[in-house]
């Protein structure tokens, strides 16, 4: 598979899920891992582009497909939009969940641009933060969205 535009290959075990491939035999232990079982979101990455929680999926399955992680978000020294604005809105803590929710938000952006409050607050249910009360990350979003005064 290609992870952040690089090509990755290993020989695993057909259980080993891909949240733990991409930490452990790619290295890149910027994905979290929360839960293990679909409930939290710290572990969404994106497959062709579509958000995915990377404990729900088989490292075999994503076999021959392109994935993104937080770490290939940025461009060289110069955050990713989203991430610009989780900075500058404060929308994280203790960042547990940052990961998941930054690529969780971008996805959400890529099929509603323009989203409301509510619906960035409806599309963010499957990833839960213990720190921050959701306020600051919601106002990230619709910083990210180009409305930044909506809330
Ligand atoms: S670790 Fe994947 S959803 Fe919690
Ligand atoms: S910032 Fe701590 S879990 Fe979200």
């Amino acid at each position: 598979m290609k992870i952040n535009g690089k090509s990755v290959s290993h020989d695993v075990e057909p259980r080993t899920l891909l949240v733990h491939y991409i930490r452990e035999n790619a290295g890149l232990t910027g994905t979290n891992i929360g839960c293990d079982s679909s409930s939290c979101g710290a572990c969404t990455i994106h497959i062709n582009g579509e958000s995915v929680k990377s404990c729900t999926v088989f490292a075999a399955q994503a076999d021959g497909h392109d994935i993104t992680t937080l770490g290939g978000l940025a461009n060289g020294d110069k955050l990713h939009p989203m991430q610009q604005a989780f900075h500058e809105c404060h929308a994280l803590q203790c960042g547990y969940c940052t990961p998941g929710m930054v690529m969780a938000s971008v996805s959400l952006l890529k099929e509603n641009p323009k989203p409301t409050e509510r619906e960035v607050r409806e599309g963010l249910e499957g990833n839960l933060c213990r720190c921050t009360g959701y306020h600051n990350i919601v106002k990230a979003v619709l910083q990210a969205s180009g409305q930044g005064g909506a809330m």
